[in-house]
């Protein structure tokens, strides 16, 4: 498949329906998440935003991104399925490092899903290095 030269672009509520089918599709979301009203949270958000790649208008990779004041984050890393190695997830994961710095951040964090060895091996390849700590966390309400 032909290089996808549009740029990164910053996603807007239109974009939820097709963004919301690309995590589903990657497996990313899960029953106790909504991915529609993260998706809202993280487009009106002032200290986040949702990154993508369309090819021919379609959408093709989605990265969501924000800053806590402290480090940049980013969840729903998603490139469609039968264009994973074509380099798209890793300009996504470029632009979303760009967000940060533009925000102030110095440092990206993320969390992989322990199953997700797919996920490791790409984070590796792009220069990222597993951090001695442990995440804790705790759900304070539904959502
Ligand atoms: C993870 C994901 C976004 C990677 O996107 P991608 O477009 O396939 O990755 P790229 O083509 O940009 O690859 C960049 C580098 O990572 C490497 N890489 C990609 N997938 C890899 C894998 N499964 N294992 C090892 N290395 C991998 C590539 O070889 C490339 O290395 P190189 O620059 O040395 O050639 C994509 O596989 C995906 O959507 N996965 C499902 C959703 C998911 O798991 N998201 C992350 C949640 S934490």
């Amino acid at each position: 498949m032909a290089e996808v030269a549009a740029p990164v672009e910053q996603l807007g509520l239109a974009d939820a329906a097709d963004a919301i089918a690309l995590w589903q599709d990657n497996g990313l979301t899960r029953p106790w998440n909504a991915p529609q009203a993260d998706f809202t949270r993280a487009v009106e958000g002032p200290a986040s935003a949702v990154l993508g790649i369309r090819d021919g208008g379609a959408l093709v990779g989605t990265v969501m991104v924000g800053h806590d004041g402290h480090r940049g984050w980013v969840y729903y890393l998603a490139v469609e399925l039968g264009r994973h190695r074509q380099g798209l997830g890793a300009r996504l994961m470029r632009a979303a490092e760009a967000w940060i710095v533009d925000h102030g951040g110095v440092k990206l964090q993320l969390m992989v899903r322990a199953d997700n060895e797919a996920a490791s091996g790409f984070y590796t390849a792009i220069g990222y290095e597993q951090q001695a700590v442990t995440v804790l966390g705790r759900r304070l309400a539904e959502g």
